[in-house]
């Protein structure tokens, strides 16, 4: 199965240098050895033997070489390379793993998703003879929250989320009127004809939500004239027909409601819609569902941290006419940032840079990165913007994500050759490994 998946992946890594060079684009490779830039995940580190105590970083991403690119006065840039993050791995992610990066000057968004759509279209010709229909779908961050939970919707099957706050807030069910009270919202989705489901079922649900921190899960089964319901003896009947309705329900559905914090209901329902997918059988497994998704908050509030920290990364640009909430409301400014997701997967995610040194000042300030830190850390892409950066913005793609979806693999795994294990070693080499005494010395390290 592995030779399979990998003679798909060098279809798709052949299609997209055709793509690029067809389209313009310079591949140019960028240094491993790099800097560490302490925003996003934790870095690979490598000692230096010549200037002793200090470190290499191993790129997360080609970042900032490629704004550098744009600013040198390269227009189109490509790369497929591999970038390192030590983070706690899943199904679908990697220490080391592969992007197709692309950085391009002078456009607009529009110019960037045209450029990618027309990327994935060949590259689905080309490795599984699939026509795709461009443009491809888009729905706003907020929507995406709204109505599927998550910020990379499986758009494959429906069950949206349903809000019914405003018909439950006075309700005679003392709990949903106290979370509306107190500025919660209670939102509900339904499961079509889950008869199947038994009432085991139903309770181990609750377990499941748990885990997105949701302190309850109440459920109704729809009958010809009532509910068979825990909550049902709490409604007024007026409550249980508007709900009904809002739900479009239908004899034999399962109507499941969470209320709580707007992040806990989306989180768990979102969740729990995906569950119960899987569950009930609902996704057709030939689907392709691409969605984009924009419009993102710059900036989210970090509890950790105690700061506001970027949703994407400190140079992804503002929407200009959002910049007073920078100061009033910085949770609220939206990001020239997009994503594009395929069947419930983040396949890729790009931004439009800033390129104008004041923005980048106020972005960091809001960011509590005070100026000699912002200067210490990116102060070679701060110098380049003062001499006059051009609108640049670009995208990277993983490549193994998209090959595993592309070959229905389960894990990430299957579509790399020499993979790491779930503890981030190699089979193979036994990476990684203790070093000798000499080694050590000689790079004047210390193990503890
Ligand atoms: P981002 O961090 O979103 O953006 O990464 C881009 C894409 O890379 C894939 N990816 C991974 N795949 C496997 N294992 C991992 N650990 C892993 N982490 C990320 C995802 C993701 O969508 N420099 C920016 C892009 C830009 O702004 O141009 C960046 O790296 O599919
Ligand atoms: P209780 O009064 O705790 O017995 O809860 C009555 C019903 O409401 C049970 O079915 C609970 O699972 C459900 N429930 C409790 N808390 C929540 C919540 N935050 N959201 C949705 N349902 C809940």
């Amino acid at each position: 199965m592995i030779q399979k998946n990998l003679f798909l992946r060098s279809r798709l890594a052949a299609a997209t240098r055709r793509y690029f060079d067809e389209n313009g684009f310079i591949e140019v490779e960028t240094p491993f050895l790099g800097k560490s830039t302490p925003e996003g995940a934790r870095d690979y580190l490598v000692p230096s033997r010549i200037n002793k105590g200090t470190f290499y970083a191993l790129p997360q991403s080609p970042q900032l070489f490629k704004q550098l690119l744009m600013v040198s006065g390269f227009d189109r840039y490509y790369q497929i390379v591999k970038c390192f993050r030590d983070e706690d791995l899943r199904a679908d992610r990697q220490p080391e793993f592969t992007q197709i990066d692309v950085e391009m000057s002078f456009i607009t968004e529009e110019d960037i998703m045209n450029m990618m759509e027309g990327l994935m279209k060949t590259i689905f010709k080309a490795c599984l003879n699939k026509e795709l229909t461009l443009p491809l779908p888009r729905l706003s961050y907020a929507d995406a929250i709204g109505r599927y939970g998550k910020d990379n919707p499986d758009v494959r099957f429906g069950m949206e989320l349903v809000d019914i706050t405003a018909i439950v807030k006075d309700s005679g069910f003392k709990l949903f009127a106290e979370v509306a009270a107190s500025g919660g919202v209670i939102k509900a989705i339904k499961a079509e004809q889950a008869s199947t489901l038994s009432r085991k079922d139903l309770d181990g649900l609750k377990d499941f939500v748990a885990i997105y921190g949701a302190k309850g899960l109440a459920w109704a089964k729809v009958n010809a004239a009532d509910w068979t319901s825990p909550i049902f003896k709490f409604f007024k009947p007026e409550e249980v027909e508007g709900i009904s309705k809002a739900m479009n329900a239908k004899e034999s559905d399962i109507i499941f409601f969470v209320a709580d914090t707007p992040r806990v209901v989306n989180d768990s329902l979102g969740n729990l819609r995906i569950n119960l997918a899987k569950k009930l059988n609902l996704i057709d497994p030939n689907a392709l569902a691409f969605t984009w998704i924009t419009e993102f908050p710059l900036m989210e509030y970090s509890e950790t941290e105690k700061r506001f920290v970027s949703t994407h990364h400190p140079f992804t640009s503002p929407f200009l006419e959002d910049l007073p909430l920078m100061i009033t409301d910085p949770g609220k400014v939206r990001a020239k940032a997009y994503d594009l997701v395929l069947n419930g997967s983040e396949i890729g995610g790009g931004s439009i840079r800033i390129h104008h040194k004041d923005v980048q000042s106020q972005v960091f300030s809001a960011l509590k990165l005070r100026d000699e830190e912002a200067r210490m850390k990116f102060g070679f892409l701060l110098d380049a913007l003062e001499y006059g950066a051009p609108p640049h913005g670009g995208l990277a793609f993983g490549l193994d994500r998209l090959t595993m979806i592309m070959t229905r693999a389960e894990s990430i795994r299957d579509v790399i050759a020499f993979p790491k294990t779930q503890k981030a070693a190699c089979l193979m080499t036994d990476a990684p490994s203790k070093v000798s005494i000499e080694q050590l010395m000689e790079l004047s390290l210390k193990i503890v």
